[in-house]
């Protein structure tokens, strides 16, 4: 997840994009450049870290004289977040500049065909194959929008890309395909960027950009075409009614709702390059170098310590691969029996967590071999551990997480797959099975939200008022009551406690009244009929339940919730956005202050 933006018109350029790169930086700022033509030159500027570094670089005279430009804000997904690798790229002969967001998941092969004819590239980016195909189209069409329609006809994966050319200043190309990229309309001037509120100051008309759709602009004029076909598009200009801060938030209250529906992107954007199109295999590239571990053991904290937990079940069930799962901070401070048939997991989003880090060293001290699951590209867990794998979420900006905890599940549902194929606890068939249920998961998650927030809104306000919950789940679902706990706990102030529904009847249904209500997971699985059970010891303490569940699980309960059904373990990737959506909106009820709770930080980075 990056932002792009480009602009061409009546004002200095270079202005307009750093303003509209600042409001693009939620989606990645680990880097940042921009690009213009002026004297028949392009120029070039790039800086890692913040957009500070790069205002900085701009001190040359021709700053001032552009009125035509692109520009970058990075989320690092391919090569170190350093300068070299910060957008824009330049093609071989430094005729075309371009910003990109996306993937492209095709890019080593396309790669090697360069390499081939002895070309050499600048940086380890995904995007400078694609400036320089597209370079390489405009040598065989000498047309710009023919050369973008040949390049992309080869690319596979998602984009949305600005280019400039040297040899014609202030007319601008961008392209999308899975990433977001809208037009902005202006007077005399045009725009365009991965989000409204880049060029929200300058202009409310808009045109949403489609899949595979190509715009050409000047500063007067613009047109929009299929990118692979060039036939011409006819689009609607609609006008945002948002102010510049809802903007930021697309639209939504808070991040964290926008985080919660952001997640069927999130799954596509992990799932993106993983999977081979053909055998339905999963291709996990950073695993290559690994051998199957005999053993998982698994580090974290908070949410991500309940994506480990999740982890197990799966693994262990999947993979045949027996998975211990530890609190980082308790891991830290007990003698470690080193084994060697184990690699040590330690699941992060941010990557800075210090508990998590203090067990990544200690286990490296004692010469086990450490993978590193996290979010931050470059963060501390991501250089320290001997392998790591990313989780493409883009970042997260509420404290309460959600969309990494998606992420997280999904990639060691991956990996999961991946190490079972080689261990061959599933043969070919069952894992295709699986990929294929996965892939139609972000098109089916996307078509339930909204009802599931609804649900969320409606069922909330009866127990808004109670000083106390249980969550229960058995099996996998166990941890997700245990992450549905912490959801409530830390946005809503309601206390709330994760158990194993087994459990309950060893000491806690004490607790059981009127006043204390239990939100059951009680999915369609081989364990329902022990929920339904334990579900019964509560009605008759006259506990309320409200049951999240499916069609046809005939359950007689305060509130029944019903979910869809999918494949297997898959099913918990909507019971998770209902936890979350749950939490959501009883916080918004109360009135609390979602995005940042009191007493906590987004990263933990102290003891
Ligand atoms: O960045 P990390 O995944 O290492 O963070 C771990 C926890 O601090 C984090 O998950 C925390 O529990 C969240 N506030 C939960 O919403």
């Amino acid at each position: 997840m990056c932002g792009i933006i480009a602009y061409t018109g009546h004002r200095p350029s270079v202005p307009v994009l750093i303003q509209g790169l600042k409001s693009l930086e939620y989606r990645g700022y680990d880097s940042a450049g921009l690009s213009f033509v002026h004297m028949n030159k392009l120029h070039l500027f790039r800086a890692s870290g913040k957009l500070e570094a790069l205002e900085s670089k701009l001190d040359t005279g021709a700053v001032i004289h552009a009125t035509s430009g692109i520009g970058h804000t990075r989320w690092a997904t391919h090569g170190l977040p350093n300068e070299i690798n910060a957008h824009p790229h330049l093609d071989h002969n430094s005729d075309l500049a371009l910003v990109h967001n996306g993937i492209i998941e095709n890019f080593q092969e396309l790669k090697a065909e360069f390499a081939d004819c002895g070309l050499a590239f600048r940086s380890e980016t995904d995007t400078e194959v694609l400036v320089c195909l597209i370079a390489k189209g405009m040598e065989r069409h000498g047309d710009m929008r023919q050369a973008i329609s040949w390049a992309l006809r080869q690319v596979e994966g998602s984009f949305a890309f600005a280019l400039i050319s040297r040899s014609n200043p202030g007319t601008i190309w961008a392209a999308r395909r899975s990433s977001p990229l809208i037009f902005g309309q202006g007077t005399g001037e045009n725009f365009v960027a991965s989000d409204i509120p880049a060029f929200l100051p300058f202009t409310r008309e808009v045109v949403f950009l489609e899949d595979d759709e190509l715009v050409e602009m000047t500063s007067n004029e613009w047109r929009i075409f299929n990118s692979l076909t060039l036939e011409p598009v006819t689009k609607k200009v609609q006008t945002i009614a948002w102010d510049v801060q809802a903007a930021q938030k697309g639209g939504y209250r808070h991040f964290m709702l926008k985080e919660i529906f952001e997640q069927p992107q999130v799954i596509a954007d992990c799932l993106a390059g993983r999977v081979d199109r053909e055998t339905k295999g999963v291709v996990l590239k950073e695993l290559e170098s690994l051998q199957v571990p005999k053993r998982l053991h698994i580090i974290a904290c908070g949410t991500s310590y309940h994506a480990g937990l999740w982890g197990k079940y799966v693994m262990e069930s999947l993979a045949g691969i027996p998975v211990d799962v530890e609190i980082a901070s308790e891991f830290r401070y007990k003698p470690l029996i080193h084994d060697p048939s184990k690699i040590y997991l330690f699941i992060s989003q941010s990557g800075e967590t210090a508990d998590t880090l203090a067990a990544l060293y200690l286990v490296k001290k004692q010469g086990g071999i450490t993978l590193g699951l996290c979010n931050v590209l470059g963060s501390s867990l991501a250089r320290e551990a001997h392998h790591v794998v990313y989780t493409q979420a883009g970042p997260e900006i509420s404290v309460a997480s959600t969309k990494a905890m998606c992420s997280q599940l999904a990639l060691i549902f991956l990996i999961t797959l991946y190490w079972a194929r080689h261990n061959l606890s599933l043969d070919s068939k069952a894992i295709e099975e699986a990929v294929c249920a996965f892939e139609d998961l972000p098109d089916m998650l996307s078509k339930t939200l909204e009802h599931t927030r609804n649900t969320a809104t409606r069922i909330c306000k009866s127990y808004s008022e109670v000083r106390s919950f249980f969550f229960l789940g058995r099996g996998l679902y166990f941890p997700l009551a245990l992450e549905g706990a912490l959801k409530l706990k830390e946005i809503s102030y309601i206390h709330a406690e994760g158990y194993a529904a087994g459990e309950l009847k060893h000491g806690p249904i004490a607790l059981i009244e009127p006043d204390l209500p239990t939100f059951a997971l009680a999915l369609k699985d081989d364990l329902l009929g022990k929920v339904k059970s334990n579900l019964k010891e509560i009605q008759a303490r006259k506990g309320k339940i409200i049951a999240l569940t499916q069609p046809g699980s005939e359950l007689d309960v305060n509130d029944v919730w019903e979910i869809p059904v999918t494949w297997g373990p898959l099913n918990s990737f909507f019971v998770l956005p209902a936890l979350q959506l749950f939490a959501y909106e009883t916080a918004v009820y109360l009135g609390k202050d979602v995005d940042q709770p009191r007493n906590l930080a987004k990263s933990v980075t102290v003891e």
